[in-house]
């Protein structure tokens, strides 16, 4: 497992990315050195200094805008992966069921990946088309301990593609992208039992998730404000088993 994770980490071509070996269920007797906190990168995904400015609303009913996205949501889903694997190797302590938890979210990112890049297809573009930045790599590692770790990732960014889904469903919706609307809900609803384990670990990690407890896991300077969509989609984060306390406190959170 810890083989696979590493591998799945550094690995440097789309291939690899976007077909990993399947999944062995045996672990290593002694733990694995700490992974590097630099993913391997195929050549296709350039990576940009600056992030690509976000197309307004209007501007997607081109189909290039459009593309620009979905390539900017693959690559969310990519950075999603690797660092579900990588929190399996820098946190060699935990139970084995939340490590191979981690496993089984990496492999419905991987999946995601490549609904997106078929859709990119479908638009005429391919995964390379447009730059990147590793955004989440540049912050997610800088967690010392897994409480943190399911804190930021998994109910900060992943919670907030709650409401980022909804909201570019609709927007897709609006422009005759159907297809396009359907996946952003698709990876929606996946996205909610990601946002379930990740609550339930807090909890195990450090306790009951209420508002003060979370957001003194979020390593500084990040905030909340980072980790909500607008609008809030109250129904999804109280399927996940937020509190109404939990969703008013984010929704009416300023830093
Ligand atoms: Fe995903
Ligand atoms: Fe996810």
């Amino acid at each position: 497992m810890e083989r696979w994770a590493w591998d799945y980490v550094h690995a440097d071509t789309l291939a690899a990315k976007l077909e990993p070996p399947p999944r062995p269920d045996r672990w290593e007797t002694a733990p694995p050195p700490r992974p590097s906190i630099r993913p391997g990168r195929p050549p296709e995904l350039r990576s940009l200094e600056r992030p690509p400015k976000t197309p307004k609303a209007g501007a997607l009913v081109d189909p290039s805008k459009r593309a620009q996205l979905v390539h900017t949501f693959f690559h969310h889903e990519l950075q999603a992966a690797e660092l579900m694997c990588w929190a399996l190797l820098a946190f060699p302590d935990t139970p084995r069921a939340f490590r191979r938890g981690l496993t089984h979210i990496a492999l419905d990112e991987v999946r995601h990946m490549r609904l997106y890049a078929d859709h990119l297809e479908r638009l005429g573009f391919a995964v390379g088309d447009f730059g990147v930045r590793d955004w989440f790599w540049e912050r997610v590692p800088s967690v010392s301990e897994p409480a943190a770790f399911v804190a930021l990732l998994g109910i900060g960014f992943e919670g907030a593609n709650l409401d980022h889904t909804e909201r570019f469903a609709r927007l897709f919706r609006d422009v005759g992208d159907e297809e396009g609307a359907r996946l952003q809900e698709l990876v929606g609803r996946e996205e909610e039992p990601h946002v379930r384990f990740a609550i339930h670990w807090f909890e195990h990690f450090a306790g009951g998730l209420e508002w003060e407890r979370w957001r003194t896991h979020l390593p500084a300077p990040l905030t909340p404000i980072v980790m909500r969509g607008k609008p809030v989609v109250r129904e999804s984060r109280r399927r996940v088993g937020m509190s109404e306390a939990f969703i008013d406190a984010l929704e009416s959170y300023v830093p």
